[in-house]
């Protein structure tokens, strides 16, 4: 039988509605109490021995541009990336009014280590669908380095943390275009 009711029908309008979009009011600010309700959401993550793997620093204000600042600043250490590159970082944190940075603890088991990432990964899922039901357009994206050690420390992360994704935040402000799925293909055995 097909999944039916309420619930479902609204959670899978909820699923289907999230969008990565930075089409944002970018003067209206995003009160950081909410978006500590959203982080509340990710620890409901699946964790597998409850390791409790997820860090985050919110930059708001004139944060945003010292995050730019000082990932600039690690990528030239690394000798990552060209001026443009860099001088780009320094004020792409400003395109929202709250760019959201989500850590992972490391682990010393190897599997466990990879499983902290998952939890995180679905713990962010769960910060986007809440946002969704709140009106604030999200859009996770990959920081050019996720061990930036000027960054893990702006971040009140420790040295060994990785950044799993950089969230920027805004009310939205604007429809994107969906990005239709492929075929659903699921193999089934029986017997
Ligand atoms: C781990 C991860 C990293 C992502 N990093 C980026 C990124 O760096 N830049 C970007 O444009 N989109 C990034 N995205 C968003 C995807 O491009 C987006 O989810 C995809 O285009 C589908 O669009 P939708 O989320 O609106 O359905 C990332 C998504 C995930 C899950």
């Amino acid at each position: 039988m097909a999944a039916t009711g309420s619930l479902f029908d609204d959670f899978s309008d909820l699923v289907r509605a999230r969008r990565t979009s930075m089409m944002v009011d970018k003067e209206r600010e995003v009160p950081a109490e909410v978006v500590a309700e959203l982080c509340g959401l990710a620890t409901w993550a699946p964790n597998h021995k409850k390791t409790w793997p997820w860090r985050f620093a919110l930059f708001s204000g004139d944060g945003r541009a010292r995050l730019g600042e000082t990932m600039s600043a690690d990528m030239t250490s690394a000798d990552f990336g060209d001026d443009v590159k860099r001088a780009k970082t320094r004020t792409k944190y400003l395109r929202t009014p709250a760019t959201l940075v989500v850590g992972v603890a490391a682990h010393d088991n190897e599997m466990l280590h990879r499983e902290n990432r998952d939890a995180v990964a679905a713990g962010i899922q769960n910060i986007l669908l809440g946002a969704t039901t709140l009106g604030l357009a999200t859009f996770w994206s990959t920081p050019a380095l996720t061990q930036p050690p000027g960054v893990l420390e702006l971040c009140e992360f420790d040295p060994t943390d990785r950044i799993v994704g950089v969230i920027y935040l805004g009310w939205a402000a604007g429809d994107c275009p969906v990005p239709e799925r492929p075929q659903l293909q699921i193999a089934h055995i029986t017997d």
